[in-house]
């Protein structure tokens, strides 16, 4: 079942996204969340880390799970997604940072890494909440458009346009790390609850197709459909063309 909630800007996604986590950390302080890199999660962390600052939040029985990992970099790099979450979220709030995991980038092995990461995932019991964004590919975590879907943590090739999109981040293109470990569709459906979020029109097309379209591993995050508890919280240019096809949202 898929929930969808129209917010009128990044920040408004932002809090209500950030609200969705609230509500599951409080309810279950020792939960599992799998979180999520890119910009799009930002101003939710933001949000968290200011209630976290007025007492309102408490991540000491938390434990999190991250999406994917660029292969080759080391947590101290910062366009490394452990330095990403370090910076974003876990420096600034009292989550115990051993408890919190993202594929070892610096695993040249990637069945090693792999094999481990999926691991983590089944030792700490699975995710309750999911925090995922979405590609203007349609993919999610690194799972790239492809023939098939990889049901665990595999390591993949990105595809041009995902190089291309992540080039904003390194001073030169051939900087941009070509590969990364990503948690596989199955290690993301197995979570209790997914949240999606995604802001700009860049992502209205993508957003469409997953939620509308044919369910496909050419468009990764069009499996969503087949899960059980999805909320999908979006700005309005996001939904821009959902709302074209299909009216507006109530
Ligand atoms: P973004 O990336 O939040 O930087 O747009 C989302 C994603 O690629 O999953």
């Amino acid at each position: 079942m898929i929930t969808i909630y129209k917010a009128k800007d990044y920040q408004e996604m932002s809090r209500r996204a950030a609200n969705i986590i609230f509500a599951q950390v409080t309810l279950k302080p020792d939960c599992v969340l799998g979180l999520a890199t890119g910009s799009t999660p930002v101003g939710a962390y933001r949000q968290l880390v200011e209630w976290y600052e007025k007492g309102e939040l408490d991540f000491s029985g938390v434990t999190s799970v991250n999406l994917d990992e660029y292969k080759g970099l080391s947590g101290d790099n910062d366009q490394s997604y452990r330095y990403f979450m370090n910076r974003n979220l876990f420096d600034h709030i009292n989550i115990d940072k051993s408890r919190t995991f993202v594929p070892d980038g610096l695993e040249g092995d990637s069945e090693k890494a792999c094999a481990e990461y999926n691991q983590i995932i089944r030792s700490v019991g699975g995710i309750d909440l999911q925090l995922l964004g979405i590609g203007g590919n349609g993919h999610i975590g690194f799972n790239e458009p492809a023939e098939a879907f990889e049901p665990e943590t595999h390591c993949v090739d990105l595809t041009e346009s995902t190089i291309q999109a992540n080039a904003r981040f390194f001073e030169r293109i051939e900087d941009v790390p070509k590969q990364a470990y990503t948690m596989g569709i199955k290690n993301i459906m197995s979570a209790k609850k997914i949240l999606l979020i995604a802001t700009g029109e860049n992502k209205a097309e993508a957003l469409y197709q997953s939620l509308y379209g044919k369910i496909t591993p050419k468009v990764p995050a069009s499996i969503l459909q087949l899960h059980k508890d999805v909320t999908v919280v979006a700005d309005e240019a996001a939904l821009s063309r959902i709302i074209k096809e299909r009216g507006e949202l109530v």
